[in-house]
């Protein structure tokens, strides 16, 4: 059986951290939240930045720096955040490009990782691409991101090419392969979990 809610030093996309919080809610805990309206989506508003940035540097192996954020919300991508009362707790950005969304960035607080965020994310994003009418949803994901594979072949997302040594460099000098991912729309919404 896999491991869920990250209590060790290693992260599940593979990243180490200096500082790490244990997991601070249980599901049910989350989900009874929810279930109160204290999981609430919105648009992300410059004044979400900081916990944002703060988010994004804790979760991701390449954080994207404030500026890439504020470029997003200044270019008019959808950037949305879900919020446990005051605290956002996880965020993904998208932009369409004639017919095609391009989801740019998703993340859940590492903390809060393996709760059922990355399910409410992508249900977003599903929602946002069939309101628009959109063919097609493409993203890229690191061939180690396990965690990130699993949960958009539940979506319905299938992979369809690699990018050989996409990425930047890391610490060994290594450059990791991008693996495209692509749903093609039309299907029914099915919400797993
Ligand atoms: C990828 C990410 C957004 C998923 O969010 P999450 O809230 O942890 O995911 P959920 O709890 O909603 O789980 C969604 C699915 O992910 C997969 N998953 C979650 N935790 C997993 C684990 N420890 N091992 C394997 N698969 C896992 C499963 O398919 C799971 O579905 P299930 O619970 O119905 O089996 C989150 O892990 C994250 O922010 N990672 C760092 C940033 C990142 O890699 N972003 C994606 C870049 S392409």
């Amino acid at each position: 059986m896999r491991k869920r809610c990250p209590s060790v030093l290693k992260t599940k996309c593979g990243k180490t951290h200096v500082q790490q919080t244990p997991p601070s809610l249980s599901r049910q805990e989350l989900l009874d939240r929810a279930e109160r309206g204290q999981l609430v989506l919105r648009d992300m508003r410059s004044a979400d930045l900081n916990q944002v940035v703060q988010i994004e540097f804790n979760a991701q192996l390449s954080p994207w720096g404030r500026i890439s954020f504020e470029e997003s919300l200044t270019r008019q991508h959808t950037c949305r955040v879900l919020l446990l009362g005051e605290k956002v707790v996880a965020y993904h950005v998208v932009c369409a490009i004639a017919d095609e969304l391009h989801v740019l960035n998703v993340v859940a607080a590492l903390q809060l990782q393996g709760l059922g965020l990355g399910h409410r994310l992508m249900q977003d994003i599903v929602e946002i691409t069939e309101a628009q009418r959109l063919a097609k949803i493409f993203l890229e994901v690191r061939a180690s991101n396990h965690v990130a594979q699993n949960l958009y072949a539940q979506w319905q997302f299938n992979q369809i090419a690699i990018r050989k040594q996409y990425y930047r460099p890391n610490k060994d000098g290594l450059r990791e392969d991008a693996l495209i991912f692509v749903r093609t729309m039309g299907n029914q919404i099915r919400i797993p979990g």
